[in-house]
């Protein structure tokens, strides 16, 4: 029997915005697949080098990008990383952005530990939208969408649109 077709779904956004929360509450209820791109480079060590600068490895993009590609192709997946324009542009059906007013941000980033100039780096990647700007270039832009991450509603109303869009993608497409 043929399986079923299902979305590949990428959650990114500035560090802190809320995409492991939203992406394993989701993984949860709909029974999509969710990696974490920071775990399974870690778990793989799938690096180039070291960032002095920001005191951690550098991401092996094309290890990374060779290690999903097949599950990517069957689909139902959803991946969770800071940055966009390293996988390719098929592999996604929605992208979508999270965004974090930069005070909340900062509060968040702080209580995790985050100071000096890693703290302000973050900050200024959220304010000047660096992200979402990646993604509009990266992706066709009718897929790309803008969620509101700020509190805990948000997060109750962005797991239900992005359930109601990945069921009609299941009918769509099947
Ligand atoms: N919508 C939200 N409202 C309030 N707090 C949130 C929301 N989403 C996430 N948080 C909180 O913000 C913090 C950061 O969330 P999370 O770890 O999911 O961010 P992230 O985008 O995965 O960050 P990173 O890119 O560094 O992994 C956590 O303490 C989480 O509980
Ligand atoms: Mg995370």
């Amino acid at each position: 029997m043929k399986m079923r077709k299902r979305p590949n779904i990428l959650l990114t956004g500035t560090p802190g915005v809320g995409k492991t929360t939203l992406g394993k509450e989701l993984a949860q209820r709909t029974g999509l697949s969710y990696v974490n791109i920071g775990d399974l480079a870690q778990e793989g060590e799938l690096y180039d080098g070291y960032d002095e600068e920001y005191q951690c490895p550098i991401l092996d993009e094309d290890r990374v990008v060779d290690e999903l590609d097949d599950q990517m192709v069957d689909g139902g997946m959803i991946i969770d990383y800071h940055g966009c324009d390293l996988f390719p542009e098929r592999w996604f059906h929605i992208v979508f952005v999270l965004r974090t007013d930069n005070t909340q941000l900062y509060t968040r980033l702080e209580s995790r530990g985050y100071a000096g100039k890693k703290l302000q780096d973050n900050v200024q990647c959220e304010i000047f939208q660096t992200i979402y700007e990646e993604a509009m270039e990266a992706y066709s832009e009718d897929i790309v969408h803008q969620l509101t991450s700020n509190t805990p509603e948000d997060m109750d109303r962005n797991l239900e649109q992005i359930i109601q869009w990945s069921e009609q993608w299941v009918k769509d497409n099947n």
